[in-house]
C-alpha cells in the first residue's frame, strides 16, 4: 500500500492498494465521520459495486443515489437530483458523500457536496485509471454547460481517496487507454523518468498510479487553485477539450488528451517553441497503448473552440509547452496570435 499526502488547505492522503476498500469502514471512522452516508455512484459503476460497496458500510446509516452514466450527464440537472436526495434523506453538514466511479462521478459527487449545505466533506473511490491518477485527486469540482465543459464548479477537497487496483480488473480496455491519455501527460511535463518506465515493458501499476498521484499532489501544493503552476497539468488539455467537443465527445477526455498532446507539440516544434523530438516520443508512448492518433486534427481548426475554454482571461490564452520531455512551461498568447500563426 502507498500513501501519499495532499497538501492542500486541509490536507488528505491519497492510499493507493489492492484491496484498499476493504478498509473504507475504518478510514471513515478515522476521519470521525460516525453520522449517515450517501454512496453516489452511477449505473455502470453501481452495477458491479454498489451493493458490495453498500453492504461493507452495513454498519452504517446509508442512502444510495445511482445516477445515469455518461458525459451528456454531467450537468446541472444531475447535481440538482443529488441535492434533492441528499435532502429527502435528511443528511446533515456532520454527514458524508462518498464518490464511487469514474471522473464523471468523482467531479458531479464532489460539486454536490460542494454546494449541500455550503459544503460536506466528501471521500472519492475512483474506479477508472482516469479518475485514480487524475481527476479523484485535487479538489476540481464540477460540471458542463452547453458552452463547454467544466464550465459550472468549485475547489472542493476531498477528506480521502481511496484508489483499489481491484476495481480495474472491470474496467474496459478503451478505459484503461482514456487514464493512459492522463498518464502520459504527468510523465511529459514533470517526469522523464516515468515516460522511460512506460516505455519499457512491464511495469507495475500500483506504482505509475502513485507516482501519477505525487506529481499531482505537487502541483495542487503549490497552486491549489489553479492560478499558475497547476495550469501545466492541462498539457494537451486545450486542444483535447476542443477535440472532445468538436466530436460531440465521442472521443473521451483521456483519449482527446492524448491528442491533444500530440497536435500542440508537433505545433510548437513547427515554431522552435519546443526541441524537435518530443513529439515523436509522445506519439511512440500514444501509439504503444493503442490510442487515438487523431491524424485529422490540427491546431489550425482547434483554436476557435478552444477560445470557449474556460482557461481564457479575455483573449488571453495560456498554452502548455514541453521545454523537453519532462518539463514544461506556461506560454502566454492571445487567440488572435494563434489564429494567425
Ligand atoms: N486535471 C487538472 C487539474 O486538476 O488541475
Amino acid at each position: 500500500m502507498k500513501k501519499i499526502r495532499v497538501n492542500a488547505g486541509r490536507p488528505y492522503d491519497v492510499v493507493i492498494g489492492k484491496g484498499e476498500i476493504n478498509n473504507l469502514p475504518s478510514a471513515i471512522n478515522k476521519l470521525g465521520k460516525s453520522g449517515k452516508i450517501a454512496v453516489v455512484t452511477d449505473r455502470n459503476v453501481g452495477g458491479l459495486y454498489g451493493e458490495k460497496i453498500t453492504a461493507l458500510l452495513g454498519g452504517k446509516d446509508v442512502c444510495y443515489v445511482e445516477i445515469e452514466s455518461g458525459e451528456e450527464h454531467k450537468s446541472m440537472n444531475t447535481v440538482a437530483d443529488i441535492l434533492e436526495k441528499l435532502a429527502e434523506n435528511k443528511l446533515t453538514r456532520s454527514d458524508l458523500i462518498v464518490a464511487l466511479g469514474g471522473g464523471i462521478v468523482g467531479d458531479v459527487a464532489g460539486f454536490a457536496a460542494a454546494c449541500y449545505l455550503r459544503g460536506v466533506d466528501f471521500v472519492q473511490v475512483p474506479t477508472t485509471l482516469l479518475a485514480m491518477v487524475d481527476s479523484s485527486v485535487g479538489g476540481k469540482t464540477g460540471v458542463n454547460l452547453s458552452a463547454g465543459k467544466n464550465l459550472a464548479g468549485a475547489f472542493h477537497q476531498p477528506r480521502l481517496v481511496v484508489c483499489d487496483e481491484d476495481f480495474l480488473a472491470t474496467l474496459p480496455q478503451e478505459e484503461f487507454k482514456n487514464g493512459m491519455g492522463e498518464v502520459i501527460k504527468y510523465g511529459c511535463i514533470a517526469d522523464k523518468d516515468l515516460l522511460e518506465k512506460l516505455s519499457s515493458p512491464g511495469g507495475g501499476l500500483e506504482e505509475i498510479i502513485a507516482r501519477c498521484v505525487e506529481i499531482k499532489a505537487d502541483f495542487v501544493a503549490k497552486d491549489e487553485f489553479d492560478n499558475g503552476e497547476r495550469q501545466k497539468l492541462n498539457f494537451g488539455h486545450t486542444l483535447g477539450h476542443a477535440i472532445e467537443k468538436a466530436s460531440g465527445f465521442a472521443v473521451p477526455h483521456g483519449q482527446a488528451v492524448g491528442i491533444g498532446m500530440r497536435v500542440i507539440c508537433r505545433w510548437a516544434e513547427e515554431r522552435g517553441l519546443t526541441p524537435k523530438g518530443c513529439a515523436d516520443a509522445i506519439e511512440a508512448l500514444t501509439d504503444k497503448f493503442g490510442m487515438l492518433k487523431g491524424e485529422n486534427y490540427r491546431a489550425e481548426d482547434l483554436w476557435n473552440i478552444a477560445a470557449n475554454d474556460k482557461k481564457l482571461k479575455g483573449k488571453n490564452i495560456s498554452l502548455v509547452l514541453l521545454k523537453e520531455l519532462g518539463s514544461s512551461y506556461l506560454y502566454k498568447t492571445t487567440i488572435d496570435a494563434l489564429e494567425n500563426s
